[in-house]
């Protein structure tokens, strides 16, 4: 602010003293100057008029016109003007203001105005600078009458009127001088007045602009400054309302972004990341430093370039760490960018698998039995049926495989009823020995048949909190496998202990064992070691699946015991009684 209000209010109030004055001055020293001018003008035609008087009052009493220049130093004496007397001739015959001698020397007047003017119109008037006084003169001429031709002339400097004039100047400059002193101290004074107010007014502007928060001002005034202090705090209101409602909007934007499973990735025209949500960045493994970044520098896929220059759309790929992504794009209506929706559908694409992989199972395991149930039924329609000594073993045959199938369909059902939480398992008290015996008792044919002994080490009052049924059907799994991968003669045994809290049951044998590498996975469905050799002893899979899912679903855990020094040992763990 180089000019401010306080030199601008001086400026001008200067500016308007000053052309005041001289207007006022101009006007004024016209005015005067015309009626002064009026005035001599005046006095001198009577005194005119009176030297005329005088010569023709002289000639009636008889004196005659005698001795023109006497007589105009006599006219002279008397007005106190300068008179002539010019002849009819136009020669100067008397003046009051020049000697005899010198009379004779003045240039004939029958050629000055007012004389042309008296001689034709019987008055004649001029204004002139005259050199022989230096300065501007009056005449008014007047015949003296009609006989004689002489012109009385009378004439008087207008000096009287320029010392007016002059006088004036002085005073108006006197009053000009104090009028600005006047007009700078009222300045002073106004622009103080209207001076804080102003600033005021500036300094709350310049802080609503800058963004911080600005003093509330005094709209108390009735006048400009207060209507504009008003508007001032209202504008400065409806910021800091829509200030508000900005930020509030962004954090609930944030955290509905925040709360979101999918990644949400934005970025602007020139695929640059602008935002990325927490979940986009757990998915492409980056942070905040990713804003500002290219988009392929984060998401190294061609396919994203492919999707983004095809608009909208959604494409499959996988990120480093081998997780699955669904990326679906929406260009931003105002093609200012896009936003990137990133889902993980790794499990689904798990599930997928699963589901594909036990199908494909589940038809393999039926495949022998039904292949083997259709041919030996052909046979038998065929004719062996008639002979006794074929058809039994055949008929046998098909007994076992329709066993095998009716086992199938039972694991497969109990499977189905535990993963849907529709398998009612009781918590009760369950006495670990009683239910390793029974199970152990349903066993040994089994065993006897392949010279194999069950050995039992169980406390007895040792119990768990789970479901008998359950539980029998876990250890009966475990010794049939035992009974059917140990190999002949083997000696297995189940033993039982408590562990604070737990009680922990374990069923060993000294067979082949389960080599590392497959200790995980036994317990997936239709997962075998050597599949071979269970399918030719009967086996499915599905004994160990159905293991698990009893013993998690009575808050258990099992586990190949690598600890056991040869051969295999499950490990059971359920919460005592
Ligand atoms: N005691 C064991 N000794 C050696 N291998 C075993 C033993 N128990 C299980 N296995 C291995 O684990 C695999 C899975 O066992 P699981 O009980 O789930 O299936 P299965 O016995 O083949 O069929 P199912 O039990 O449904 O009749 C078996 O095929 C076998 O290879
Ligand atoms: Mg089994």
């Amino acid at each position: 602010m180089r000019f401010g209000v306080r030199a601008r209010l001086f400026v001008v109030s200067v500016l308007l003293v000053a052309c005041g004055v001289l207007a006022f001055g101009i006007a004024l020293e016209r005015q005067l100057r015309r009626r002064l001018a009026a005035s001599e003008e005046e006095d001198v035609r009577r005194a005119a008029l009176a030297a005329r008087a005088l010569v023709l009052a002289r000639a009636a009493a008889g004196r005659g016109l005698g001795d023109a220049d006497a007589v105009a130093d006599e006219l002279g004496a008397v007005t106190g003007l300068r008179i002539t007397i010019v002849g009819a001739d136009g020669s100067v015959l008397g003046d009051s203001a020049l000697a005899p001698a010198e009379i004779a020397r003045v240039d004939n007047h029958a050629g000055r105005p007012e004389i042309v003017a008296a001689r034709r119109t019987g008055e004649g008037r001029a204004r002139r600078y005259s050199t022989t006084v230096r300065a501007e003169l009056v005449y008014v001429a007047l015949p003296v009458d009609d006989d004689s031709g002489w012109i009385v002339r009378a004439a008087k400097p207008l000096r009287e009127v320029d010392e007016a004039v002059a006088e004036l100047r002085r005073n108006l400059a006197a009053t000009g001088l104090a009028g600005l002193v006047v007009a700078a101290l009222l300045s002073a004074l106004a622009s103080h007045w209207l001076g804080r107010p102003l600033r005021t007014l500036a300094a709350s502007a310049q802080a609503i602009a800058r963004g911080t928060p600005a003093p509330r001002m005094r709209a108390d005034r009735p006048d400009e400054l207060g209507l504009l202090a008003g508007s001032l705090n209202r504008v400065a209101d409806q910021i800091r309302v829509a200030i508000d409602q900005l930020a509030g909007e962004r954090a609930r934007f944030s955290a509905v972004l925040e709360a979101m499973t999918d990644g949400v990735v934005a970025i602007d025209a020139d695929r640059r990341i602008t935002l990325v949500n927490g979940a986009a960045a757990n998915l492409l493994d980056a942070d905040d430093r990713a804003i500002g970044r290219p988009l392929v520098d984060v998401l190294r896929a061609p396919a994203i370039a492919r999707l983004l220059d095809a608009r909208d759309g959604d494409v499959e790929l996988e990120v480093g760490d081998g997780r699955k992504i669904r990326a679906r794009a929406s260009r931003l209506p105002d093609d200012s960018g896009w936003v990137l929706v990133l889902s993980d559908i790794t499990d689904l694409h798990r599930l997928a698998t699963v589901r594909r992989d036990f199908v494909a199972n589940v038809s393999h395991e039926l495949r022998t039995p039904v292949s083997v149930v259709q041919a030996t039924a052909e046979t038998l329609l065929d004719g062996a049926l008639d002979d006794p000594a074929h058809a039994r073993p055949m008929v046998e045959a098909l007994h076992r495989n329709a066993v095998r199938m009716a086992a199938l369909i039972a694991d497969l059902l109990d499977l189905a009823r535990i993963e849907a939480g529709r398998y009612a398992l009781d918590s009760a008290r369950v006495a670990v020995s009683a239910i390793a015996e029974r199970a152990i008792a349903a066993a040994r044919p089994a065993a006897a048949a392949r010279g194999s002994t069950i050995a039992v080490d169980v406390a007895a009052g040792l119990a768990v909190r789970g479901d008998a049924g359950a539980l029998e059907h876990v250890l009966a799994n475990l010794l049939d496998n035992a009974i059917k991968y140990a190999g002949d003669g083997a000696r297995i045994a189940v033993s039982a202990r408590a562990a604070g809290d737990r009680v922990t049951i374990c069923v060993t044998d000294d067979g082949p064992g389960i080599p590392a590498a497959h200790r995980e996975r036994v317990f997936e469905r239709f997962y075998r070691v050597d599949p071979g050799r269970s399918r030719a002893q009967g086996g499915t899979g599905l004994g160990l699946a159905i293991v698990k899912h009893l013993v998690e679903a009575m808050s258990g855990t099992v586990r190949v015991d690598t600890a056991h020094p040869s051969g295999a040992a499950f490990r059971i763990d359920l919460p005592a009684a």
